[in-house]
């Protein structure tokens, strides 16, 4: 099981701070990367995440909501990023691209936001590492969970169980201590949190917590 405290609700002036501060409960780093284009949002680029990664010891998983991810996607591997996410919806060839992300010595992940189906996908899993269950509309932090969108993790683990078994199930928005034992009740196994951890009085602690309530959840 993972637990990804995302930055996006952490203090930008003070990032590094702000990764340290779980690096000893924390599995990965999440870093959202918005262009403004594929999502109305806008965050932080390369030059940002090449530093924070020299900053931190924990392995940084970056979520692209940027279009043209064959642009920019490689560049994140280069700069040592464990996991690269790019989306389904802006990628002209998500399974050329996994190719390349993984050639260069990282794992690829598959994000789908609040509108798109799982399905079409199933077939292309193989050739990713994690798939990422948007669970709000992707663009902003601090939304409401939408339990309706588990069902398409539920579909993946089931497929997956057929033959991936070490693909990566993540949720992302909206995770706290409710919403967490319905994604492991669901199939998932890697959940990112950024309003539960940063704006919470001690993100460690949030962390210790998030983690204490996944693993006393069973899976499916
Ligand atoms: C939103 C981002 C999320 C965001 C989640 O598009 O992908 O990673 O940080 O924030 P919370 O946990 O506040 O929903
Ligand atoms: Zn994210």
């Amino acid at each position: 099981m993972v637990i990804a405290p995302s930055l996006l609700a952490a203090d930008f002036a003070r990032l590094a701070d702000e990764a340290r501060s779980v690096e000893q409960d924390a599995d990965w780093l999440h870093v959202d990367v918005m262009d403004n284009h594929f999502v109305p949002n806008l965050t932080i680029g390369l030059p940002v995440v090449e530093s924070l990664l020299k900053t931190t010891s924990l392995p940084c998983d970056c979520h692209l909501m940027i279009e043209e991810p064959q642009r920019w996607a490689l560049g994140y591997a280069q700069a040592g990023a464990y996991n690269v996410s790019f989306h389904a919806e802006a990628a002209a060839d998500p399974v050329g691209l996994a190719r390349d992300l993984r050639a260069a010595g990282t794992r690829a992940g598959l994000a789908i936001d609040r509108d798109t189906p799982v399905e079409p996908y199933l077939e292309i899993l193989p050739h990713f590492d994690v798939l990422l269950v948007m669970t709000i509309k992707a663009g902003f932090g601090g939304q409401q969970f939408l339990p309706a969108l588990l069902e398409k993790v539920r579909t993946a683990r089931t497929h997956a169980r057929s033959g991936h078994l070490e693909l990566r199930i993540e949720v992302d928005g909206g995770i706290d201590e409710a919403s967490i034992a319905q994604a492991v009740a669901a199939g998932a196994d890697t959940f990112v949190a950024g309003t539960a951890v940063y704006r919470a009085d001690d993100p460690a602690e949030a962390v210790r917590r998030l983690r204490r309530v996944a693993e006393s959840t069973p899976a499916p």
